[in-house]
């Protein structure tokens, strides 16, 4: 599809978004193990207020329609030491079922990545489809040394430097924000879900 458009989500559009990332991964197993057929509508909500970056907040349309929103949020790398070294993350990416797989994500993600590296941040690091990301430039993040908060590596848990060698010889675990502890708030976000038409 070569007519999408991106640009930074504003307050009209919050609505819309919260629609299309529930209809992005909303499923219904998902209630009787949590309670509720997603998190991640409720995780874009609380990412506004709290740690998401809303100059990394952006949204794709095709005809004016939104079809796609990303979000990234502030993390940070612990290493053995206890420095912190600042590093982004992203999530939700979200594209209504009906436009996945022509290019809005890859337009997102593209966008997006290009904008980070404009504003200086270093690296990117997060927990994402294994076979999806590496095509924009993510590899394990095991490779830099960089492990889960919990110590682990696995191929889904992936980095990418924006500038060069900035996460070598970072040894350390990855601690991102806690919004996306969805065992934390997946009652909050049941709640938060009885407002949405079912
Ligand atoms: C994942 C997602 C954002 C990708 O956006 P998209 O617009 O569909 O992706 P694009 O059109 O840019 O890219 C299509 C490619 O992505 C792949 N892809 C799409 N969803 C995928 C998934 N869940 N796992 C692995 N690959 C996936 C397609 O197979 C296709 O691969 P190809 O180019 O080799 O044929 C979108 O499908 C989506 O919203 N999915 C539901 C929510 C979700 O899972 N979000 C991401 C959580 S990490």
């Amino acid at each position: 599809m070569n007519n999408i458009a991106i640009r930074l989500e504003e307050e009209k559009d919050y609505r819309a978004v919260e629609e299309l990332t529930r209809k992005a991964f909303w499923r219904e197993e998902r209630i009787e193990k949590i309670g509720v057929g997603c998190t991640e509508h409720y995780m874009v909500h609380s990412l506004r207020k709290m740690d998401g970056i809303m100059e990394l907040n952006f949204i794709a349309e095709v005809d004016g329609k939104i079809v796609g929103h990303i979000i990234y949020s502030n993390a940070y790398i612990e290493k053995s030491d206890h420095q912190k070294i600042e590093v982004l993350n992203f999530g939700p990416i979200s594209v209504l079922p009906a436009y996945q797989k022509q290019g809005v994500g890859s337009a997102l993600m593209k966008h997006s990545i290009e904008c980070a590296k404009k504003l200086g941040y270093g690296a990117i690091l997060f927990f994402g489809h294994p076979t999806y990301y590496p095509r924009f430039g993510f590899v394990e993040a095991k490779e830099f040394g960089i492990t889960t908060a919990w110590g682990a590596n696995y191929p889904a848990f992936m980095a990418m430097e924006l500038k060069q060698d900035f996460l070598k010889d970072i040894d350390g675990k990855f601690i991102e924000a806690v919004i996306y502890d969805e065992e934390q708030h997946k009652e909050k976000a049941a709640e938060f879900d009885k407002n949405f038409y079912k």
